[in-house]
């Protein structure tokens, strides 16, 4: 079979075929696949909530590696994922030196504050490793790190020493694609786009989540879903995420069918619609749309 993965020596040998908590699709699966042959990282981008996160947890879990995760924010230096050398708390214990009869402060060891890919490096069995959302950080984040990546080691100045990969992690980076990535980074990894599902797949992605669904309110909820999404304008499209937070709602407040079928096709606002819409000139471009084809009537 295709999506047959092929692992290096010491990875558990099987395939990840989605899993009992996350749909994989076709080329999914061979994204991962290609990205573990090749030993580079996988750079998956698609839009907010299509799970790229879940990607990285699901695969870590099929394949049964740890999952290390580092989750960027604007502030993130590179260098936080590699180490931090904590020279305050030194100092202060330096100054209070019955602590540990100063022994403490003699070993700068005990300031190194390891950073994610530290701990994935020297970890003893092979891990899955999560830069999760890149793009929050400036651009010299991904550049920061090439090397490191390519690599696989880097050298700790303070404690003098290299810290080389025992195994080399499997690496997952997740793009939202707020910020270009520069040409050299990009080189380096292998790339998937996850497209936004189609109805089909969205259904299976709902079964996950809901298996008890009745198919009725299924059907309308994802008439209603695309509709919504295929506005023209709108600032922020729901996605996924978006439409399973909709059906819990629906499902919890006990929303009957008939409030989400307008009697003669015509798009109506939908109950609950601020799981859907998050901004309110999308809100109320929707709620226009509506007021017209009221009035073409
Ligand atoms: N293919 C999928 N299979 C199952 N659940 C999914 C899938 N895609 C998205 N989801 C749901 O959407 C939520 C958001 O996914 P997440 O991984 O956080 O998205 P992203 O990281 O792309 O913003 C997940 O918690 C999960 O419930
Ligand atoms: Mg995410």
């Amino acid at each position: 079979m295709l999506c047959n993965f092929n692992l290096p020596a010491g990875f558990p040998s099987m395939k990840f075929k989605g899993s009992d908590n996350y749909v994989a699709t076709q080329d999914l699966m061979l994204a991962v696949n290609a990205a573990i042959t090749l030993k580079r990282p996988l750079l998956v981008k698609g839009e907010p909530g299509t799970g790229k996160t879940m990607l990285a947890e699901e695969v870590a879990e099929a394949l049964k590696l740890p999952l290390l995760q580092w989750h960027v924010k604007s502030t993130t230096k590179a260098q936080q994922g590699l180490y931090e050398y904590d020279a305050v708390s030194r100092l202060r214990d330096s100054q209070l030196k019955d602590v540990d009869g100063g022994e403490r402060v003699r070993d700068i060891h005990n300031y190194i504050v390891k950073g994610v890919l530290w701990q994935a490096f020297t970890a003893d069995q092979p891990v899955a490793l999560l830069i999760d959302e890149i793009d929050k950080a400036d651009i010299e984040f991904p550049n920061d790190l090439l090397r490191e990546i390519d690599r696989m080691e880097f050298y700790c100045y303070e404690t003098r020493e290299l810290i080389k990969a025992k195994h080399r992690p499997v690496v997952f980076i997740t793009s939202n694609n707020e910020k270009e990535l520069p040409d050299a980074f990009l080189r380096r990894c292998f790339f998937h786009y996850i497209k936004f599902p189609d109805a089909e797949t969205m259904k299976s992605i709902v079964a996950v989540h809901f298996p008890d669904l009745k198919q009725e309110l299924l059907a309308s909820a994802m008439k209603t879903f695309y509709d919504v999404r295929n506005l023209p304008g709108l600032k922020k499209k729901p996605s996924t995420s978006e439409l399973l937070d909709w059906l819990k709602l629906l499902v919890a407040e006990d929303i009957p069918l008939e409030a989400l079928q307008s009697r003669d096709d015509k798009v109506a606002v939908p109950p609950l619609v601020g799981a859907l819409l998050k901004n309110e000139q999308d809100v109320t471009l929707f709620e226009k749309l509506v007021f017209m084809q009221g009035r073409n009537r």
